[in-house]
């Protein structure tokens, strides 16, 4: 379970300056890039790539600075009209779009040929339909760049008394979201026949990668054996290293 889509609405109306002041710090700036740039790695611009919760749209900004063509979809109308006011004073070509992503996403089958979905998918209540319709826009080879919070103390560290404050809200209340580790975020992926690439356990978060099979028929996970993933058997998934987006949000 998980609070209701009007609370986060509420919550993150009132928050949607914080967070563009949040992601303009500079060892923010340098996160929003490296995970820029772990998606242009693997999508080729110009995309079409989707942000997903997108907030303040530093990412798909940061994207859209590259080239590629980014829609950045949010439910909270102040974060759609912050990322599109940004988009504007900065001279950057991006579309944001108010939509909750817990309800059907409003791309083409195989349309997309990248998305990202940062920090959003522990607010959803149901995250396996939300893979689900990823997986149904993505076009084959296109991939997803996926965080979610992990329960650990990072975030009940921040300098800051109200980051601090909603973090421990976060932890302390149950059923307000829902954490993820370096086994469940891939299961979860997996299960919606996505191939997971590559997963990281960083400070506060855990990072998935992962593709769309080019066969639409045959199921992604055959294509790259999972369990060595889930036993944390390749470089990053045992969370002894920050991963290259282990970003504090
Ligand atoms: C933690 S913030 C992250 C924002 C952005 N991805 C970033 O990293 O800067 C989570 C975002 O998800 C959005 N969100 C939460 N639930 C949502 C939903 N059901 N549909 C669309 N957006 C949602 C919030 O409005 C908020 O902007």
């Amino acid at each position: 379970m998980t609070a209701p889509h009007w609370f986060f609405r509420f919550m993150y109306d009132r928050e949607s300056a914080a967070w563009e002041r949040r992601r303009d710090e500079p060892g923010q700036r340098e996160l929003v890039k490296r995970i820029a740039d772990e998606l242009a790695n693997v999508v080729a611009p110009p995309g079409p790539v989707a942000d997903l919760g997108c907030g303040p749209g530093a990412h798909a900004l940061a994207l859209a600075r590259r080239g590629y063509d980014v829609i950045g979809v949010d439910g909270s109308p102040r974060m759609v009209e912050v990322a599109r006011a940004r988009a504007a004073r900065d001279k950057v070509d991006a579309t944001f779009d108010v939509h909750d992503v817990s309800a059907p996403l409003l791309f083409a089958d195989a349309s997309l040929g990248g998305v990202l979905a940062i920090l959003v998918v522990q607010h959803l209540p149901h995250p396996a339909a939300f893979i689900a319709e990823i997986r149904r826009c993505l076009r084959p080879g296109g991939h997803l760049l996926i965080t979610a919070p992990a329960r650990d103390s990072t975030s009940l560290t921040s300098r800051n008394l109200y980051w601090r404050l909603r973090a421990a809200c976060y932890q302390l209340v149950p059923g307000v979201v829902r954490f993820y580790d370096t086994n469940s975020l891939p299961r979860l992926v997996e299960d919606q026949g996505l191939t997971v690439v590559e997963c990281n356990g960083g400070p506060g978060r855990v990072s998935v990668l992962a593709r769309a099979c080019r066969d639409r028929v045959r199921p992604c996970s055959s294509e790259v054996p999972s369990k060595g993933l889930r036993n944390g058997t390749r470089a990053g998934m045992d969370g002894s290293r920050p991963g290259p987006f282990g970003i504090s949000g």
